[in-house]
C-alpha cells in the first residue's frame, strides 16, 4: 500500500508507521515536524493542517489508504474535502471519549449512544470538548471509512507516563499503594498492536466503527501479571477511594495521581467494552507481560515520562493509611 499518516510523529502514529514500513509497505508522514521523529523508512512531508491550503503538499500524490489521528474538526474536515477519495481507504482513529454513558458495563461501538457533537463553527478542540469534538470528526469523516475508537493506548514511547507508573512503581519494589478495590476493572491497549490492527484494517479495507481496545481485567490481575513480569518483589496496599479522595490522590492521570484509578460507578463503562467486534475483524492483542517488561524497558532506557505520584507523596499517603483507625 501507499499510505499516508495524517500525523506520524507521536505515539500512535509512529507506530503505525513504524509497523506499515516494517509490513514492506510504503508510508508517508504528514505533520509539521513538531511533536517528534518519523519512522524510520517512512517519508516526511510539511503540512499545516490549520490552514486552508495546508494540504496543498500532498495534493498530486496517490494514496491507496490514509489514516488520519487528529482530534481538531477543522482539521478533519479540510483533510476529508482535499484528500478523500472512492479509491483510497481511510481510517479516522477516534477514541472512547465519544461516548455519552460511561457508566453501563459491556457496551458496544456501533449501538453506544454518543454525546452531541461540537458546534459546526468550532474548529479546534481543548481537553474539556475533546470527546464531542472527536464526535464532531467522525461526522466530518462520514460514511465508508473505518472509525477506530481507541481506548487508553499504552506501551513503550507513551508521551502520556500514566500506564508507565505502574510498571515503573512495581519494579520498584517495596510496600506500593494502589487504588481498590482489587477487583475494579481496567481497559487499554498496546499501541503496536493498535498500529498493527489499523494497518491490516486497511490492507482489508474494513469500514464501520469499532473500539480499539484489549480485554477487561481487574486491577488486582493488572498488577499481579505486571510484578510478575518485571520479577518485581513487593507488596500491594489497597486504599479506598473516600481515603485516597480525603487525601487528595487524584484519578486518572497526572500529578498527585494513582494512574488508570476510575471510581465505580461512575466508570463501570468505561473500562468494559465489548472488545469482540474488532477481534473478530482482526485485532490481535500481545500479552500483559509483554507491554509491560516493553514499557519497563523503555522507560529504563530512555527515562521516559511517568505520571503519578512522587516517590514522597507515594510514602507520606502510606504513612496517613497505617495511622488511620
Ligand atoms: N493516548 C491515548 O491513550 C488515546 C486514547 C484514546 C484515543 N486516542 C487517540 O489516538 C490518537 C493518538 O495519536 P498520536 O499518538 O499519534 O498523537 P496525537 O497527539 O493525536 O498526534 C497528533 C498528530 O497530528 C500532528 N499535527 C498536530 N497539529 C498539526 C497541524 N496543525 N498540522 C499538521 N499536523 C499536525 C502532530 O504532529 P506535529 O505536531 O509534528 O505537526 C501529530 O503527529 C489520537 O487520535 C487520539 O485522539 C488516544
Amino acid at each position: 500500500m501507499r499510505l499516508l499518516i495524517l500525523g506520524g510523529t507521536q505515539f500512535l502514529g509512529r507506530a503505525v508507521a513504524t509497523h506499515a514500513c516494517a509490513a514492506g509497505h510504503d508510508v508517508t508522514c504528514a505533520a509539521r515536524g513538531l511533536a517528534g521523529p518519523i519512522a524510520s523508512g517512512a517519508r516526511f512531508v510539511c503540512v499545516d493542517r490549520d490552514v486552508s491550503n495546508g494540504l496543498e503538499p500532498l495534493a498530486r500524490q496517490e494514496f491507496d489508504a490514509i489514516v488520519d489521528v487528529s482530534r481538531h474538526p477543522g482539521q478533519v474536515r479540510r483533510a476529508v474535502a482535499a484528500l478523500k477519495r472512492q479509491t483510497a481507504h481511510w481510517t479516522f482513529v477516534s477514541t472512547v471519549s465519544v461516548y455519552a454513558d460511561n457508566r453501563t458495563p459491556g457496551q458496544r461501538a456501533d449501538t453506544a449512544p454518543l454525546r452531541a457533537a461540537t458546534a459546526p463553527e468550532i474548529e479546534d478542540s481543548t481537553e474539556d470538548i475533546y470527546g464531542a469534538a472527536k464526535v464532531a470528526c467522525e461526522q466530518a469523516v462520514g460514511e465508508g471509512a473505518l472509525i477506530c475508537r481507541a481506548g487508553l493506548i499504552v506501551g513503550p514511547e507513551d508521551p502520556t507516563g500514566r500506564f508507565t507508573y505502574w510498571p515503573a512503581r512495581l519494579a520498584r519494589g517495596g510496600e506500593v499503594l494502589a487504588p481498590g478495590p482489587p477487583d475494579d476493572p481496567v481497559q487499554f491497549i498496546d499501541v503496536r498492536d493498535l498500529a498493527q490492527w489499523i494497518v491490516h484494517a486497511a490492507q482489508a479495507r474494513l469500514t464501520g466503527v469499532y473500539d480499539g481496545i484489549g480485554p477487561t481485567l481487574t486491577r488486582g490481575q493488572l498488577m499481579a501479571e505486571c510484578a510478575a513480569a518485571l520479577g518485581a518483589s513487593c507488596t500491594l496496599t489497597w486504599a479506598d477511594r473516600a481515603f485516597l479522595e480525603a487525601h487528595d490522590v487524584k484519578r486518572w492521570a497526572g500529578p498527585r495521581s494513582l494512574p488508570l484509578w476510575l471510581p465505580l460507578p461512575d466508570y463501570a463503562g468505561f473500562s468494559t467494552r465489548d472488545v469482540t467486534p474488532a477481534r473478530k475483524a482482526g485485532l490481535q492483542l500481545r500479552a500483559l507481560s509483554e507491554t509491560a517488561r516493553d514499557t519497563f524497558d523503555w522507560y529504563r532506557a530512555s527515562n521516559g515520562p511517568v505520571a503519578g505520584l512522587t516517590i514522597e507523596e507515594e510514602k507520606d499517603v502510606l504513612a496517613a493509611w497505617h495511622a488511620r483507625r
